[in-house]
C-alpha cells in the first residue's frame, strides 16, 4: 500500500511522478502542495499561451487592456500603425506598476512614481531629471510574446513560445465562416472556485459527470451520451452542416499530436440534439448569426488554443473558458461570452438569455470541483480509475504529467 501523505506535507514531485498510476487521477500532492503549485506555474502555466483579450476591445490607435494572472500583468495596446503590442507592465526604472487602469485610451504611459513615460509600443520616451547619456533605447518597457488569431489576442509569458504557423494553416479555413475576428465581448464573469486549477481542467474535459450535474446542459448537447449513441448524430450533422457551408473537418494536433514547437490546437464539429440551434434554455437562437453564416446547422465547434482556452461556437454566439490559478487550493473560472460585432443588446439579444445556459452550468460545476478538492484534502483520497468518458481528463493529466518532466 503506497503510503498517505498527511495534508499540508510537501511531497517531492519525481516521487509523485514515480507514484502515479497510468489510467488514475492524480496523487493528492499534486493537489495540495504549495511546492507543486509553484512548479505547476513555471513548467506548465506560464509559458503556454493564453486568451488575454479580443481586438474588438482595442479598436483605435491609443487603446489600452490590462491583462493579469499570478504575478504578471501585461498591458496589452493598439498603436498609431494599428499593430498590438503587449508590454511587461514593469517600470524600466525601480520596477513600479506603470499602467493602472483597467483599460482605456492614451497617447503614452506615464509611471506614476518618478514619471517615466512610455511610448504605446514600449519604447522609453522621457526619464525626467535623468542624465543626459541614459541609453533610452536600452530602457523601454520589455515586451511580452503575443499572437493575433482569428481577433484573439494571446500572451505567452515563455522566453521561446510554441508558434502558431501549424494552428493558422489548419485552422484557418475551418474558422472564417464564423468571423470570429469580427465579434464583440457581450459579457465576462469570473466564478471563483476554491479548488487546484487542474481540477477545474479535469472537469471541463470530461462529460462524465454532465448527466448527473447539469440537466440543463443535457437537454440540448449530445456530448453526455456514450460514443455509440453520440457518433450517429455527429454523422447525421455532416450534411447540414455541409449544406450551409460549415466544415465539420476535425483536426487534433494536442499532447502527443502536437508537432514539435507548436501550441497545442484542436477543433471539431459537434452535434447538437436535432431541433437545438443553440445553447440556450430552449435551444433557440439568442443572438444574431456569426459572421457569413446563414442559418443553424443545430452544431457547434470545439476550439482550443494552447491547453488553457476551450471556446465552443455556436451559430449565434461563442463562449471562452478560462481556467485561472490563484493559489494552491483556489482557482478562478472565468467566462466570456462573445457576438457578432453588429449585434445591440436588448435590440438583437437579451444577455440574460445570452448568458444564462453557461452561468447555471459554471455555477454547478464550481459546486463539485469544490467538493472534489475536499474529499481529495483527506487522508483517505487515493487516486481512482478513470472512465472511458473520461479520455479527454486522461489526455490532459498526460500533458501534465510530461509538462512536468515525467519520465519517458
Ligand atoms: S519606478 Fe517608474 S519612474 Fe521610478
Ligand atoms: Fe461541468
Amino acid at each position: 500500500m503506497t503510503p498517505r501523505l498527511q495534508p499540508g506535507s510537501d511531497p517531492n514531485l519525481s516521487d509523485l511522478l514515480g507514484r502515479h498510476r497510468c489510467g488514475h487521477a492524480l496523487e493528492q500532492g499534486f493537489y495540495t502542495s504549495d511546492e507543486i503549485f509553484a512548479e505547476d506555474m513555471e513548467r506548465v502555466f506560464l509559458p503556454d499561451w493564453h486568451y488575454a483579450g479580443h481586438v474588438s476591445e482595442l479598436p483605435n490607435p491609443g487603446d489600452y487592456l490590462l491583462f493579469e494572472v499570478l504575478d504578471e500583468s501585461v498591458i496589452l495596446t493598439r498603436d498609431a500603425a494599428g499593430d498590438i503590442h503587449a508590454l511587461a507592465n514593469v517600470c524600466r526604472h525601480r520596477g513600479s506598476r506603470v499602467c493602472l487602469e483597467q483599460s482605456g485610451h492614451t497617447r503614452r504611459f506615464t509611471c506614476p512614481y518618478h514619471a517615466w513615460t512610455y511610448n504605446l509600443d514600449g519604447s522609453l520616451f522621457s526619464a525626467r531629471l535623468m542624465s543626459t547619456d541614459l541609453d533610452k533605447t536600452k530602457l523601454g518597457l520589455k515586451t511580452v510574446p503575443v499572437e493575433v488569431f482569428h481577433g484573439m489576442i494571446f500572451v505567452s509569458f515563455s522566453d521561446n513560445p510554441a508558434t502558431f504557423a501549424g494552428a493558422r494553416a489548419e485552422l484557418d479555413p475551418l474558422l472564417k465562416p464564423f468571423g470570429l475576428d469580427r465579434l464583440r465581448v457581450a459579457h465576462r464573469e469570473s466564478y471563483p472556485v476554491q479548488a487546484n486549477w487542474k481540477l477545474l481542467i479535469e472537469n471541463y474535459n470530461e462529460c462524465y459527470h454532465c448527466a448527473p450535474a447539469h440537466p440543463e446542459y443535457a437537454r440540448h448537447h449530445a456530448m453526455h451520451m456514450e460514443f455509440e449513441r453520440f457518433q450517429p448524430l455527429n454523422e447525421a450533422l455532416k450534411p447540414r452542416a455541409e449544406a450551409l457551408g460549415i466544415p465539420t473537418a476535425m483536426i487534433d494536433r494536442v499532447g502527443v499530436n502536437c508537432p514539435a514547437g507548436s501550441v497545442d490546437y484542436t477543433v471539431s464539429r459537434q452535434a447538437l440534439f436535432e431541433g437545438t440551434d443553440t445553447g440556450s434554455d430552449n435551444g433557440r437562437p439568442v443572438a444574431p448569426l456569426l459572421g457569413d453564416l446563414k442559418g443553424y446547422d443545430q452544431g457547434a465547434c470545439d476550439l482550443y488554443v494552447g491547453i488553457f482556452n476551450p471556446m465552443l461556437i455556436y451559430n449565434d454566439h461563442a463562449v471562452i473558458y478560462r481556467f485561472i490559478p490563484v493559489d494552491t487550493r483556489t482557482s478562478v473560472q472565468e467566462i466570456i461570452w462573445l457576438v457578432h460585432e453588429d449585434a445591440v443588446e436588448g435590440r438583437d439579444y437579451d444577455l440574460n438569455r445570452l448568458t444564462w445556459l453557461w452561468d447555471v452550468t459554471t455555477k454547478a460545476d464550481k459546486f463539485i470541483i469544490e467538493k472534489n478538492q475536499q474529499g481529495v484534502n483527506s487522508r483517505y483520497y487515493e487516486p481512482g480509475p478513470l472512465a472511458g468518458m473520461e479520455t479527454f481528463t486522461q489526455r490532459f493529466l498526460d500533458l501534465y504529467l510530461d509538462r512536468m518532466g515525467r519520465p519517458a
